[in-house]
């Protein structure tokens, strides 16, 4: 028999939702070590909790978070909840004694990130923070070509995530739009931890940021028949420059909320002069390479369900969303039990601070509108 794990939830909306689909799937994880079960949720709204309902291994469902840590039958906490409150209940989580997958961005600014990081380091506890495209199988295959040295030298690497359903001017606000709320990286704390978490995990720490920042529209309808301020950044354009064989190399990252046919598109691209990779999760089973022999060649890979994470799903079907989510949890409880096995891990608390870092940078170059250094310190 496998350790049950105990998972509680603080913030059951869009992810806190993912995350009990996640779990009523583990049984398609082959072989899998732990086994994960949703024990209790809390959210301070009644029909949002009502919804958890539905799944038989929840025990306590309550409206105060202090009661969900309390109990002994909690033993990993996911947070989902606005940026605002990251900090206040990521710390009460590692005072409870409870190990933490933490939502992205890891608190709403640089200060509450070194914060959080500095308690999870004192506390002891497992801590890791979200972001889970690079679970995707293509992705999984980019990270791992980009170590196996057939680039040649590098040219540059490209990271985005795009999103375009705020190109509706109709679309009503909601927290994710608000400086006090969302935080004034706005879009960077949104999206850009899916989009520095391969080029952190592969050594890529930009030295430099120069950022183009836009806000696109200033107000939205406010779901009750008037409008409301949207003051956060909406597309943000960061060229940054990392260093690589002692060679300076352009990494460019994009996260944009007005990405014109962009549902949910996250891309990673690295070229050099004797290969190349690219992925994006428009074509979900699809990786492509580039080789130069004699000739050029961009080549074609139809990937099918190669997850790091074994299960039941058939080689030939397609990967989606909730798969990547479910292989990024496996990542973190295989992590935290020790057997990771050279896998790709979740963001640890030190990246959530670089990223951090490198939005900190983007604001200042906006501002003074020219390069700005990143400054790291022992993370
Ligand atoms: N990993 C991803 O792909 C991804 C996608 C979307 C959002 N997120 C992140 O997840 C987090 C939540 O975003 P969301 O889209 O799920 O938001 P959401 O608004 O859909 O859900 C947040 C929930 O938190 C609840 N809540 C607010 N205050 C609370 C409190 N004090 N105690 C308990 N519950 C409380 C709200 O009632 C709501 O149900 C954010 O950090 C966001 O950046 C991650």
């Amino acid at each position: 028999m496998s350790e049950t794990v105990r998972i509680g939830i603080i913030g059951g909306g869009l992810m806190g939702r993912e995350l009990a689909s996640a779990l009523s799937r583990w049984v398609v994880l082959e072989n899998f070590p732990v086994h994960a079960e949703l024990s209790a949720v809390c959210d301070v709204s009644e029909p949002q909790r009502d919804w958890f309902r539905r799944i038989p291994s929840v025990r306590l469902l309550v409206a105060d978070y202090h009661e969900l840590l309390a109990s002994p039958e909690v033993d990993v906490v996911y947070v989902a909840v606005p940026h605002h409150l990251h900090e206040k209940i990521y710390l009460d989580v590692l005072r409870a004694g409870k190990d933490l997958l933490a939502e992205k961005p890891f608190g709403i600014d640089l200060a509450a990130a070194r914060t959080i990081a500095e308690a999870a380091r004192t506390s002891n506890r497992f801590v890791r923070c979200s972001s889970e495209f690079p679970f995707f199988p293509g992705a999984q295959r980019a990270w791992r070509y980009v170590q196996e040295g057939q680039l040649g030298q590098m040219l540059e690497v490209h990271s985005f995530f795009h999103h375009s359903s705020d190109l509706d001017p109709t679309k009503p606000a909601n927290w994710k739009r608000q400086v006090k709320t969302c935080g004034e990286i706005g879009v960077m704390g949104d999206l850009g931890m899916h989009t520095v978490h391969l080029p952190l995990r592969l050594g890529w720490k930009p030295a430099s940021v120069y950022a183009q920042l836009q806000k696109i529209y200033p107000e939205r309808p406010d779901g009750k028949g008037g409008m409301t301020a949207c003051d956060t950044w909406d597309n943000a354009l960061l060229h940054t420059q990392i260093s690589v064989a002692g060679k300076d190399v352009p990494l460019r990252l994009e996260m944009k909320r007005l990405a014109p046919g962009e549902t949910n598109t996250w891309f990673f691209e690295v070229l050099g002069t004797d290969g190349g990779v690219r992925y994006s999760t428009k074509e979900p089973k699809t990786l492509w390479t580039f080789r130069r022999d004699r000739e050029q060649a961009w080549q074609r890979t139809d990937l099918g369900f190669s997850s790091a994470f074994p299960t039941i799903t058939g080689g030939i079907f397609e990967p989606g969303f909730p798969d990547c989510f479910l292989q990024m949890w496996a990542a973190f409880l295989a992590e935290r039990a020790g057997k990771l096995e050279g896998r790709l891990g979740c963001v640890t608390p030190q990246e959530a601070v670089q990223s951090h870092r490198i939005f900190a940078a983007a604001l200042q170059s906006h501002r003074e509108k020219r390069a700005v250094e990143v400054a790291y310190e022992k993370e």
